[in-house]
């Protein structure tokens, strides 16, 4: 095997991350076992940016990649691919990251299809190998590598879940929107904010997120709170920076808007 730049794949500068529990000594703990792990939890509360900053802190690097339901084995595994001089092998993300000793998220998993998911079986057992079935050979997986897969628990419908097969080859994390105080600080830091305005986006968030299943499918995320403050960091006038990022993203139903708009208004009046 031939020397690989595995630079590209290293999280250069520590990320902010802001812990929210003992999910850092956790997550240690089972990387130092090489645990797969699973994240779970709603879209925009943190789980990419805790896996950066695990993968910086642990000093390894860091393969994404982003499920579909397009996807095949081959989009992990690799592939043949022609050139003039006749086929070539190249791997995919799960086999570089296997060879390189990586650490690999599978973004939102549920949305692959199961005969994709069956893939990394047996990366995931006792076994810590990756069959490359058309390349006829069989990767040991480097002792550094480590599965990890995210799962919304909100999107899980009969037709998308996870095997148990799957889902009992992984410890789990619970991930959630962090508390107010926390997320305020976030929001402070990531967007430079006065902790002022970042506390009412909070209390925005707060409102909406108790209309879940009221109506809305998913409450506002810290995500989406880091980006009503950058635009009012950038000089939007609150009121106009939240309906751009708080609540138009958000739903299409006119009661919907109007109610969202209302909890905004509360705390900045035009
Ligand atoms: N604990 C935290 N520390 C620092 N920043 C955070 C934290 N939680 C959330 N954030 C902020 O929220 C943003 C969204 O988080 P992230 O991208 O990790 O979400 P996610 O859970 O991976 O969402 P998705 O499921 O949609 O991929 C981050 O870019 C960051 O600004
Ligand atoms: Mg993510």
């Amino acid at each position: 095997m031939s020397e690989m730049n595995t630079d590209q794949y290293r999280v250069k500068a520590e990320p902010f991350y802001r812990p929210v529990g003992n999910e850092v000594e956790l997550y240690n703990a089972a990387y130092a076992r090489r645990l797969p792990m699973m994240l779970k939890g709603p879209t925009g509360c943190g789980k990419s940016r805790f896996v950066e900053y695990m993968a910086w802190k642990l000093g390894r690097p860091l393969i994404t990649v982003a499920c579909n339901e397009d996807m095949t084995a081959s989009d992990l595994v690799g592939r043949f691919l022609l050139d003039k001089d006749g086929t070539k092998w190249q791997d995919g993300p799960l086999t570089t990251a296997a060879r390189i000793g990586a650490i690999c998220y599978l973004d939102e998993v549920v949305e692959a299809r199961q005969d994709t998911t069956v893939v990394i079986h047996p990366l995931t057992d006792h076994r810590r190998t990756l069959p490359l079935d058309k390349k006829g050979e069989l990767i040991e997986a480097h002792p550094d590598f480590q599965l990890v897969i995210s799962y919304n628990p909100g999107y899980q419908s009969l037709m998308k879940d996870l095997k148990q097969s799957t889902k009992q080859r992984f410890g789990a994390l619970n991930f959630d929107y962090p508390q107010a105080e926390t997320e305020a600080d976030i929001v402070a830091r990531e967007a430079g904010v006065e902790s002022e305005i970042a506390v009412k986006l909070v209390q925005i968030a707060q409102r909406a997120r108790n209309l879940k299943g009221h109506g809305l499918d998913e409450g506002i995320s810290t995500r989406l709170l880091v980006y009503a403050g950058n635009m009012i960091a950038e000089g939007v006038e609150p009121m106009a920076a939240c309906m751009m990022t708080l609540v138009t993203p958000l739903t299409d139903d006119p009661d919907m808007y109007e109610t969202l708009e209302a909890a905004v208004q509360t705390f900045f009046v035009e």
